[in-house]
């Protein structure tokens, strides 16, 4: 196992009704900003349980913060807190709502451009705190220090981190999750399985444990997901993939272990340009990413296969259908696995291996993935 430091700072109040308690967590004398996305708070139980609950506070709203949250509208909430003095924000959504409030968070005491923390990933000094209800079960947003931010004028999708942007608490009330569209469901549940693998499907270092925690999560997410699907108010299972889904990006999974990411990498690539769910476009990347990689992965692929589809036989027959399997658990719940299925057209694709090309980056756990292997899957993802 490799050396490693752990700091996660960020309280989780699970389960029904949870949302009740958020006056013990915010000062009564903090003027609060309320941010959230395109509605769907006010389309179920969320917005007027907070309302209620929050009755006497002193609450600015800004709603609007849509899917893959755009700097610039995220600036207008900047703009409003800094005019408003905003001592607390409270992020009500999923993992678009929570980033794009850690962004705001960040900007708002920021001294300079706050554009240089997306660009240059400038050093984010202080930030205003915040707390999370959680909507939607997928990113593990709710409980770490990263954010994706899009900006609609370069089309670029760009990650900043920063321990000053941990949520201070997140409520997550499973019952929150009753609402959602099945392709959000599904979303979440394929977007949490892929931030495990990115931890786990790299090379073997000695960690038993974070494997087994690993291969736990994705065990529950395989057990657990047919049963939201076929009842969408199930809370046991509802709460079961939150869970999961937090456990997935909270970091435990990726200590003292190595991490690829690459996936994630070129998936944002394929939003920026195309305009996909962020889980829509991770599908279509990593089994043709996972398939060029095989050797390099080998000892960690033979494992998955193994402990998560109980597959037997060589160690190639094990991989090959490791692989395969992966492909048809996202099939089944008709998440696409090929590029070509939309209606993007493969040349225009090239734009991907020229931007990592001109950007110098090489990904992946051995930083292997250069601009031609970057290609090639794409090529093969088509
Ligand atoms: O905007 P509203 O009206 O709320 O609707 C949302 C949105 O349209 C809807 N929704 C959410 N909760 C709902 C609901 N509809 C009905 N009932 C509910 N309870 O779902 C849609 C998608 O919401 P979004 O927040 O975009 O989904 P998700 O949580 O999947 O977040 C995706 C974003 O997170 C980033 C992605 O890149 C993307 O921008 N990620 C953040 C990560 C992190 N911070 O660690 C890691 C991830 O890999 C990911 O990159
Ligand atoms: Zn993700």
């Amino acid at each position: 196992m490799h050396n490693f430091e752990f700091y996660n700072p960020v309280r989780i109040i699970f389960g029904k009704n949870s949302i009740k308690k958020i006056p013990n967590f915010i000062d009564k004398n903090f003027k609060i900003l309320l941010t959230y996305g395109g509605g769907s708070i006010k389309e179920n139980f969320i917005y007027e349980e907070v309302k209620n609950t929050l009755a006497n506070y002193n609450i600015v709203e800004f709603g609007g913060i849509e899917p893959n949250p755009k700097y610039e509208t995220l600036m207008k909430a900047v703009k409003i807190a800094r005019n408003e003095s905003i001592d607390f924000i409270l992020a009500v959504g999923g993992g678009s709502v929570i980033d794009g409030t850690k962004f705001i968070s960040a900007a708002i005491d920021f001294d300079g451009d706050p554009w240089d923390i997306l660009s240059r990933h400038a050093s984010v000094k202080s930030a205003v705190p915040f707390g999370t209800i959680l909507t939607i079960a997928a990113t593990g947003s709710e409980m770490n220090e990263g954010a994706v931010i899009s900006c609609a004028k370069t089309n670029e999708k760009l990650v900043f981190k920063s321990e000053k942007v941990f949520p201070q608490f997140s409520i997550l009330d499973p019952q929150t999750t009753f609402t959602l569209p099945k392709k959000q469901t599904v979303n979440g549940i394929v977007d949490a399985f892929i931030h495990v693998l990115e931890q786990y499907l790299t090379k073997q270092v000695n960690s038993p444990l974070q494997d087994k925690q690993a291969e736990a999560v994705l065990k529950t997410i395989i057990e657990e997901s047919p049963k939201v699907l076929e009842n969408p108010k199930n809370y046991e299972a509802r709460a079961n993939i939150m869970w999961c889904a937090t456990n997935a990006l909270n970091r435990t999974l990726g200590v003292g272990v190595v991490q690829d990411w690459s996936t994630h990498m070129i998936a944002h690539e394929l939003t920026a340009l195309f305009k996909l769910d962020h889980a829509r476009a991770l599908s279509l990347i990593l089994p043709s990413l996972l398939r060029i990689q095989k050797e390099e992965k080998a000892d960690k692929l033979y494992l998955y296969g193994k402990e998560i589809w109980n597959l037997k036989g060589t160690k190639n027959t094990v991989i090959k259908e490791a692989i395969n399997k992966t492909e048809e658990f996202f099939r089944n719940m008709d998440v696409k696995t090929r590029i070509s299925e939309y209606d993007i057209p493969q040349k225009e694709l090239q734009i991907i291996p020229a931007l990592f090309k001109e950007r110098g980056i090489k990904l992946g756990e051995n930083k292997d993935i250069d601009a031609e292997k970057i290609a090639k899957i794409l090529e093969n993802a088509y």
